[in-house]
């Protein structure tokens, strides 16, 4: 596996794992270090990082450390044994902090890192949104995660990979909220009309073969509040349900998910996807929609899916269906 400057030090994973697994009782800052091989002071100096990033850890250098709850932090030695049998397993790589875990997943793909490989991050300082819009990536709110693909199909099938992650998506936090969450085309997920989670898909492709595919995946979880110029449009599960939500148990399951979407998609192709992207989004027929594309805006209203995963829409101007291969959609009155 190759190492990255700047993912979090295996033993830290490793100091959390053993707290994690023995929350009952106080171990002493001597036996942790000796059982992760360091130094006292740096055990000392990570569980002070670890506190920066919301774990709750009651104790000092003399006496011992416990945990007072299972962390919700998404290091890979939590995240694998949970994953075991899907290919996001073997390689996850986590960072404190990092610019965009697009970029890190993009720079491993061209690296050579195999299919399933996931790039996680507690905050990102430059999360990418669609259409070189930016994505607020607040400390161990959210999940902020890529993941590597190296899909057997051409790139025209690349819209259905990216209606696969939102299904995904949906299905983890459907789980979480008391009301039904919502797709709007392409894989925006929407909670009572505002979007919680938003997906990027990126690629490296030649006309006929994707070489890899990255699919980054940003959802609010545990925000308490959005950034002003937001606030109509955004929310986050807990805003949603005055809840706090597991990151871990959301991703792992958002994981699995995918896992099985994806899977379904390559043995029995796009109907399934299609099908069920019919059952779960509003978007998929009878919707009114303004579309804005790099060269126009229209309004219209939506008609289905092609089989590729394009979205058709009915044009208000009588120039027939259009199908839209991407740009925004907004709900139009
Ligand atoms: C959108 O605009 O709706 C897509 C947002 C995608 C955000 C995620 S967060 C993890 C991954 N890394 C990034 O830089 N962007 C994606």
């Amino acid at each position: 596996m190759a190492e990255l400057p700047g993912t979090t030090d295996r033993r830290i994973d490793a100091l959390l794992t053993l707290l994690a697994e023995n929350s009952t009782i106080v171990i002493s800052g001597a036996k942790i270090a000796k059982e992760i091989g360091v130094t006292r002071q740096r055990v000392w100096r990570w569980i002070e990082k670890l506190r920066a990033v919301g774990v709750r850890v009651k104790g000092h250098p003399r006496t011992g450390y416990h945990i007072e709850r299972v962390p919700d932090i998404l290091v890979p030695q939590m995240l694998s044994h949970r994953l075991y049998g899907t290919p996001f397993a073997r390689r996850i790589y986590h960072f404190f902090k990092t610019d965009s875990t697009n970029a890190v997943a993009l720079r491993l793909g061209e690296a050579g890192e195999p299919h399933g490989t996931v790039v996680l991050a507690e905050e990102q300082t430059a999360g990418r949104g669609r259409a070189g819009r930016s994505w607020t990536s607040e400390k161990s709110a959210g999940i902020y995660c890529s993941i590597l693909l190296r899909p057997p199909v051409p790139p025209a099938h690349a819209p259905l990979l990216t209606l696969v992650a939102g299904l995904a998506a949906r299905d983890a936090a459907a789980e979480d909220l008391d009301s039904l969450p919502d797709i709007r085309w392409p894989n925006d997920v929407l909670v009572g009309g505002r979007k919680f989670c938003g997906i990027l898909t990126e690629m490296h492709a030649e006309p006929d073969r994707i070489h890899y595919a990255v699919i980054g995946i940003g959802m609010n979880v545990n925000q308490t509040k959005m950034p002003a110029d937001l606030a109509d449009i955004a929310t986050s599960l807990r805003m949603e349900t005055g809840k706090v939500h597991s990151r871990l148990e959301l991703l792992i399951r958002l994981l699995r998910h995918l896992d099985r979407y994806y899977n379904q998609f390559l043995t029995d192709g796009a109907l399934p996807i299609i099908r069920r992207f019919a059952q779960v989004s509003s978007y998929y027929e009878g919707k009114r929609v303004l579309i804005t594309t790099a060269t126009e805006s229209f309004t219209g209203t939506t008609a289905g899916l092609e089989p590729s995963g394009v979205l058709r829409v009915a044009r208000d101007d009588g120039r027939g269906i259009e199908a839209v291969l991407s740009g925004d959609v907004a709900e139009a009155s």
